[in-house]
């Protein structure tokens, strides 16, 4: 067991677990008041998002957000505790599994329209590109080229624009789910938010979710689902009407 100097993750009832851009971040004044609201003494707070851990934290700081007690980066390819940012190495070793970079790379390298992201994008578990839709294979084709070439992971698609490889094992709904196992939450207990591709599995896997107002048409397909609220209000003021809404 990790052991951090205040854990919030362990005294608490219940637990928030936010995407960062376009989702917690985009209006201030509602910011604001989600940030009061996450002082409450039994709520832990996490963010899941697409950044790596020292983009997010730099972002974080920024807009004046306390440190969380979770952190899901790299698209839940990284997890990390409180504000000394523990890594959990557990994690990392069962993500690994056939995780092969290189082999995808390469693989990758035959298509067209798909170009890899600069440095800051590219993690130990997460290889990712820009996408030009008119001139790239279709999502469905690029796994379908990946599967052929032996390689076994997920692909996740945000905004028409980025693509992120993970390993199977890995995605932020994945790391949600390690996370709620490991700190002894019941899943009724979490409460998250997104809105876009990235979020889709762990909007999809919980009982209590919000796509914010301001949502990415990829996310269009989970309206109607059972247990994702739709929120009228964008950014913050989304995530703090789904509070009222789940009465959380
Ligand atoms: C963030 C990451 C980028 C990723 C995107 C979508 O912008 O920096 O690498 O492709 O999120 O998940
Ligand atoms: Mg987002």
């Amino acid at each position: 067991m990790i052991k951090l100097p205040t854990n919030k993750l362990l005294a608490s009832d219940r637990l928030l677990i936010s995407d960062i851009d376009n989702t917690l971040l985009g209006d201030r004044v509602a910011l604001k008041k989600l940030i009061t609201y996450l002082q409450s003494p039994d709520l832990a707070f996490g963010i899941a998002t697409g950044r790596s851990i020292t983009s997010a934290k730099q972002i974080l700081l920024e807009w004046e957000v306390p440190a969380p007690d979770l952190w899901i980066t790299s698209v839940g390819s990284e997890i990390h505790y409180g504000s000394n940012i523990q890594p959990d190495t557990n994690w990392r070793a069962h993500i690994s599994y056939q995780w092969q970079p290189e082999l995808i790379q390469d693989a990758i390298a035959d298509l067209s329209g798909i170009k890899l992201q600069s440095s800051e994008g590219q993690s130990l578990h997460k290889v990712s590109y820009l996408v030009d839709p008119q001139k790239s294979p279709s999502i469905a084709e690029i796994q379908a080229h990946l599967r052929s070439h032996q390689l076994y992971v997920h692909t996740i698609y945000s905004h028409q624009e980025f693509l992120d490889i993970l390993p199977l094992r890995a995605s932020k709904g994945d790391a949600v789910n390690y996370c709620t196992t490991e700190w002894g939450f019941a899943i009724e207990q979490v409460l998250v938010a997104g809105d876009s591709g990235n979020d889709e599995q762990m909007l999809a896997g919980s009982p209590k979710a919000v796509v914010v107002g301001n949502y990415s048409s990829e996310l269009e397909k989970l309206r109607g689902q059972k247990d994702i609220y739709f929120a009228k209000g964008h950014y913050a003021e989304g995530i703090l009407e789904a509070i009222a809404h789940y009465n959380f």
